[in-house]
């Protein structure tokens, strides 16, 4: 298999961890592809996006990270699309602050994307509780969205105000999946 890759994209990575837990990270090809606003690469195609291959994978695996009974795979995909709905508003955020030119961004704006995920830490913060041990989509969404607050907004210090999803984290990103993909610009 071949995956469009960028060592920053935290949906790269979901797709990635997802691989790792999975068993199937060494029948992937990396394949340089450089995701940009302003400058599109129009190579990347075939199957997309991100929610897609890893129900790709998860099927090609026989895995259980998406789980086969019906209210479970709900929790799990609500998790991912909040997770997922956290990291499109860092990214916007990151583009409007490391590619737009400066004259022309707009705090109010970015400071709207970061209320969003401040929204996203909150529930996040009140369902990690109930974690426990779980490995599936709905953790490994909310791994790679708090990776990428690490990596681009460290400044944003979420730890701060969220302990149980920091405590959560410190066990989790640990897991080899977490450590392989670790993001590098
Ligand atoms: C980043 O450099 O932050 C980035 C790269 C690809 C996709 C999303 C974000």
């Amino acid at each position: 298999m071949k995956l469009f890759y960028s060592a920053a994209s935290p949906y790269v990575r979901k797709v990635l961890v997802v691989a790792h837990e999975l068993g199937l990270a060494d029948r992937i090809e990396r394949l340089p592809a450089n995701a940009h606003p302003v400058n599109r690469d129009r190579t990347i195609v075939a199957l997309y996006d991100s929610r897609v291959i890893v129900d790709y994978l998860n099927a090609l695996g026989r895995g259980d990270l998406i789980p086969h009974d019906a209210s479970a795979r709900v929790r799990v995909m609500v998790e991912q699309a909040l997770a997922d709905g956290m990291l499109d508003a860092a990214v916007l955020a990151r583009y409007e602050n490391a590619v737009r030119p400066e004259a022309l961004r707009w705090k109010e704006w970015t400071d709207g994307q970061l209320d969003k995920i401040a929204c996203g830490l909150a529930e996040l913060e009140s369902r990690v509780t109930g974690f426990g041990e779980r490995c599936d989509l709905g953790t490994i969404a909310f791994g790679c969205a708090l990776g990428y607050l690490d990596f681009r907004f460290a400044a944003f210090a979420w730890r701060d105000r969220h302990p149980n999803a920091a405590a959560w984290f410190e066990w989790f990103g640990g897991r080899d999946s977490m450590v392989a993909t670790r993001p590098s610009a």
